[in-house]
């Protein structure tokens, strides 16, 4: 490798980290690394905590107990106004996109740099179009959120995320809700930032064809902790019972499978 991504502080580091809410377990003695440059997705059931997981790689939430780590910084061992600097690092798109829809596609991506740089308008002018261009989504800057398709309103909602060059993305459920042909576009954007920027990424879905699609480890959390932690291709071999039944359960990879049980 060379590069040090591997052998390196990492860029996440999560030990031992532990969440409840009302005395609800819901992270129990969570462990992870992600190397920096790589992209890591995590798979998981429904209500198993994987929101909760990012929210807490990116310090919105604070672990009862365990260390989590940006770059070799404990988060919750600097004061807020340092760990306001470290979320600056992240690049996170929401859902939806969580875009405002009074302001136009060119507002909202600018939001961010308007609120958190220096930049001059013709400055922000050219780091829009750069960004709309990375989501493959060039010229839109006048658009409004409402006007634009589910899936084009996600990669806005990407283009927002990129716009202060994040070291480190994390994308929860990009693809949700996204038909098949929306899915396929959505990954490639994906694919295209990864080649061109390089970040560090952690995405969540349950989408294990779109998890193959983008991940250089794929990851299963189960119960409170990371399960098991392989290559795609070791993943989607591995005989674990949880990942067996995970694959199982998914249709994402089904497209030519016929069930035996179905009759008409
Ligand atoms: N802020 C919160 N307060 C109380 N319970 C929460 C909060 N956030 C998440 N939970 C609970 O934690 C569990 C895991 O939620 P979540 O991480 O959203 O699951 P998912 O894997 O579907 O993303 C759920 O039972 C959810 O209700
Ligand atoms: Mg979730």
């Amino acid at each position: 490798m060379g590069g040090g991504g591997a052998t390196g502080v990492p860029a996440v580091r999560l030990t031992d980290v532990s969440k409840a809410f009302g005395g609800k377990s819901v992270l129990s003695g969570l462990d992870l690394v992600v190397p920096v440059g790589t992209s890591l997705v995590v798979l998981g059931k429904s209500g198993m905590g994987k929101s909760v997981l990012l929210k807490h790689v990116i310090g919105l939430l604070r672990p009862d107990s365990g260390r989590v780590e940006v770059g070799g910084v404990d988060l919750w061992a600097v004061s807020a106004r340092e760990r306001d600097r470290i979320r600056r690092r992240f690049g996170m798109s929401f859902q939806e996109g969580a875009l405002f829809d009074s302001m136009t596609v060119g507002e909202n991506i600018s939001f961010p740099l308007r609120r958190h740089t220096r930049m001059s308008p013709a400055e922000v002018r050219d780091r829009v179009a750069e960004c709309l261009e990375l989501v493959r989504l060039p010229g839109t800057e006048a658009k409004r959120p409402s006007d634009l398709s589910g899936g084009m309103r996600r990669r806005v909602g990407f283009a927002r995320a990129i716009a202060l060059k994040p070291e480190i993305l994390l994308f929860d459920e990009p693809t949700t809700g996204l038909d098949p042909i929306n899915t396929d576009a959505l990954v490639r954007v994906i694919q295209h930032l990864r080649e061109s920027l390089r970040p560090t990424a952690i995405t969540i879905t349950h989408d294990l064809k779109v998890a193959f699609s983008i991940a250089d480890r794929v990851a299963l959390l189960e119960s409170g902790r990371i399960r098991i932690e392989r290559s795609p291709a070791e993943f989607e071999s591995s005989d674990d019972t949880s990942v067996r039944s995970f694959v199982r359960g998914d249709s994402s990879l089904d497209e030519e499978a016929v069930p035996l049980e179905v009759s008409r």
